[in-house]
């Protein structure tokens, strides 16, 4: 429709989501348009608005401001010539902490870092890929994973800059992987891994199709997943929020053949599943 492309591009004009995977763009245009009837003439002030209002809730949010990524990238380049290998790590450590303070989401997690992937992956054996989704700065929590060098890692999120700046991150370290942009609420197929990341993405992906968690559990290609929910939202800590989370996800796993097990860590509650 034409009324729509005006739509995706005036949204794509602005400096705060002109990042963002188009694919989600005109699926919230057509979703806001399709609330408001057809033909939504006249209305389409309105439908940009409300698309980018989605937008900000369930994408922009977690990045405050513009971080600068290339300045990020300068510093892990100069710890990475660091000649003693114990102090390139601690260097390169560092600056990853650092850079992972960018996104709200990496950011709450990592006073947490070490014994969030010691007890999440725990029962694990080591993958020889893994596979992050709607994966935000998570990437860069590599070396906390404890997983073998020669694994790869992919991930996926659907802000390029995003993924770009976790491609740059992975050339710096060498590390075996790379980030594409997806939108994880298209139906195109994921690839095969043998442990899947999922954190704190559900309710996001929810807030535009009330179905989306369900369906993409079932396109999951994994033996494995840690799949995790946030105790609080970004303003603050929600009561019940956990406990609604715990039960909604319990539900939606009835039937699929996931086994779980699930602890509490920091805000975050995280359901480790098998089959
Ligand atoms: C709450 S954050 C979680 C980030 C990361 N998984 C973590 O826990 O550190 C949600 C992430 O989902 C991404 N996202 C939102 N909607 C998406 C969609 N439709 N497809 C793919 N990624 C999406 C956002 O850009 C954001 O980075």
């Amino acid at each position: 429709m034409e009324e729509l492309e005006h739509v995706v591009v005036a949204v794509q004009k602005s400096p705060t989501h002109r990042h963002i995977a188009r694919a989600l763009i005109a699926r919230l245009a057509a979703i806001e348009s399709a609330k408001r009837g057809s033909p939504p003439d006249g209305r389409e002030k309105e439908i940009i608005k409300a698309v980018k209002n989605k937008l900000h809730q369930t994408v922009g949010a977690f990045v405050e401001g513009r971080p600068d990524y290339k300045k990020a990238l300068r510093a892990l380049a100069a710890a990475a010539r660091e000649e003693d290998a114990v102090a390139r790590e601690e260097r390169i450590r560092a600056v990853l902490q650092q850079a992972m303070q960018f996104h709200a989401s990496t950011r709450e997690r990592l006073p947490f870092l070490e014994s969030f992937y010691r007890d999440a992956l725990r029962d694990i054996s080591p993958p020889g890929r893994v596979l992050d989704l709607a994966c935000g700065l998570n990437p860069l929590a590599r070396p906390w994973l404890g997983i073998p060098d020669e694994a790869e890692y992919l991930a996926c999120d659907v802000r390029a800059d995003l993924t770009e700046f976790v491609n740059g991150v992975f050339a710096a370290c060498g590390w075996k992987g790379r980030a594409f942009v997806r939108d994880l609420l298209s139906d195109e197929p994921l690839p095969k891994a043998d442990a899947v990341l999922l954190l704190k993405t559900i309710p996001c992906l929810e807030q535009v199709e009330k179905d989306a968690g369900a369906r993409l559990l079932a396109r999951l290609d994994a033996p494995h997943a840690v799949v995790s929910f946030p105790g609080k939202s970004l303003g603050g800590r929600e009561k019940g929020m956990r406990e609604n989370y715990a039960a909604h996800f319990l539900g939606m796993l009835e039937g699929t053949g996931w086994k779980q097990r699930n602890f509490v860590i920091g805000e975050e509650l995280v359901f480790v599943l098998s089959r």
